[in-house]
């Protein structure tokens, strides 16, 4: 139960690394000779070379990577070995071997992510004009552009990356030096080693130093999250790439076939993307469960800090490969997609918005467009098919003689002119003299091109500001890391 080697011997390259600076400033410092200290670093050399090919030996002794190296340091160098651990303990050897491990993590995970936005910024910018439904509850509610949809992922992940880089910075203090616990007895040079092994600084109180996993928490934190987001990609591409909604096809390479059913190629990689999120968070749940309560200072607990974080990233680096390789890879079906934004009861609120336009209040309007609807699906009609008359049941101001101009003169100039702003080619009919009636706008407003491009307030899904965003996500993606 107290053998850790079998999880903790990834962190091998940083605990010779730490070894190796530990060594250098020992001798600095004029508390090891300059010839023990070529001997350690030259027994750490051979054994890093025999860890990098696999053909280092544990024994059934070895109870952790610290101490695996340590022994057959000494195997090959003599009694000198035995000199590296000076004013050094395995509690902040260990914190220090995995600082630097959630460092590199953390990096390898802003990378990661970065690859990913880049992914969806490509497919965003193939499928700039392509329609599709946007949902609420699932169900068909305003229509979007598919680059618009690709890229609420993008900015997920511009957050993901940021809390990334959060952890990293978590990462900048050195908990070496401090010892078993309240420093050591003898006169080190923390700061070298620091600066050896790419740290800030060093961490200022050596109890907090071999106590502290908050970083561990962090990175953990910011992993979940980005989990949880690659989840919610998962689960709509298992949607989409159904039958039923048939908006895409997975690339092979992230698909399945069934061994029952040769007609079958089912999305294990997306439905695998939506269940590991849980996984992710759990460790983070996890690792909370081993440190809360805990007094100080290194408690062995602690060693249950490893696998919930190895696991963590080796289960975000996997997701965050198939992410990216089935957003890069999947073919979308452009009909398929804009059938489905061709359903005209999503014109809904273009309708309420309309009437608005026209006067009325929204909740008004709301439920007027509300009793069109049930006339349509009642009749089995789409709205644009509609009679003028029936229009007029809903409300008079689809009444014949109830012309746009006389209602808006009536309400006096300042409305006059809100009406007048909103459509442009109105105004111009308006000046020839044209008056329109609101039952022909209705049928205009039901022709699918104004959906889409009408809505173009600020962050919204008309072209203009989809062609801004992709230009603000380009900026940000090559921009500096937060
Ligand atoms: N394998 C241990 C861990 O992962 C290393 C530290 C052991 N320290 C101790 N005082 N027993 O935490």
């Amino acid at each position: 139960m107290n053998t850790s080697v079998g999880f903790d011997r990834r962190l091998w390259p940083q605990d010779i690394a730490q070894s190796s600076a530990h060594a250098k400033m020992l001798a600095a410092q004029d508390i090891i000779s300059a010839e023990d200290r070529d001997a350690l670093l030259r027994g750490l050399e051979q054994v890093k070379e025999e860890l990098e090919q696999g053909s280092f030996a544990f024994v059934p002794e070895d109870e952790d990577i610290h101490m695996a190296i340590e022994r057959h340091l000494t195997e090959l160098v003599g009694p000198v070995g035995g000199k590296l651990h000076t004013a050094r303990s395995r509690n902040d050897q260990v914190a220090t071997d995995l600082v630097m491990y959630t460092r590199e993590c953390a990096r390898e995970a802003q990378a990661g992510v970065a690859r990913l936005m880049r992914a969806l910024i490509e497919r965003a910018e193939e499928h700039l004009d392509w329609s599709m439904p946007g949902y609420t509850h699932l169900q068909r509610a305003q229509p979007v552009y598919l680059s618009h949809h690709l890229l609420a992922y993008f900015w997920m992940l511009v957050r993901d990356r940021e809390r990334f880089a959060f952890a990293e910075r978590q990462c900048a203090a050195l908990p070496l030096g401090a010892g078993a616990l309240a420093g050591v007895n003898f006169a080190t040079d923390r700061e070298l080693v620091a600066g050896e092994l790419g740290f800030a600084r060093v961490a200022p109180n050596s109890i907090d130093a071999v106590s502290n996993r908050d970083f561990a928490l962090d990175y953990l934190s910011a992993a979940s999250t980005c989990a949880t987001h690659l989840s919610r990609l998962g689960g709509e591409l298992v949607l989409w790439s159904s039958a039923e909604f048939g908006f895409c096809e997975l690339p092979d390479a992230w698909s399945a076939g069934s061994s029952i059913m040769p007609q079958k190629k089912n999305p294990d990689a997306a439905e695998l993307l939506r269940a590991k999120a849980p996984r992710v968070v759990s460790h983070l749940v996890g690792l909370h469960g081993v440190m809360h309560g805990l007094p100080l200072t290194y408690n062995k607990d602690l060693q249950e800090d490893k696998e919930h974080l190895f696991d963590a990233v080796d289960t975000l680096e996997l997701a965050l490969a198939a992410a990216q390789g089935m957003i890069s890879g999947a073919s979308f079906h452009r009909e398929r997609l804009a059938a489905a934004a061709g359903d005209e009861l999503i014109a809904a609120t273009d309708v309420a918005d309309l009437l608005v336009r026209l006067g009325l209040p929204f909740r008004q309007a709301h439920g007027v467009v509300a009793g069109l609807v049930r006339v349509a699906v009642d009749s089995g009609r789409q709205l644009s098919e509609l009679t003028p008359e029936e229009l007029a049941v809903q409300s008079e101001l689809f009444a014949p003689g109830s012309a746009r101009d006389g209602e808006a003169a009536s309400r006096g100039p300042e409305r006059a002119n809100e009406v007048k702003r909103a459509s442009e080619s109105e105004v111009k009919r308006a000046s020839e003299g044209e008056v329109k009636r609101a039952s022909e706008e209705y049928y205009e407003v039901l022709s699918r091109d104004s959906w889409l491009e009408s809505k173009r307030s600020l962050g919204g899904s008309a072209l203009p500001r989809g062609r801004e965003q992709l230009e603000r996500a380009r900026a940000v993606l090559e921009g500096p890391a937060a």
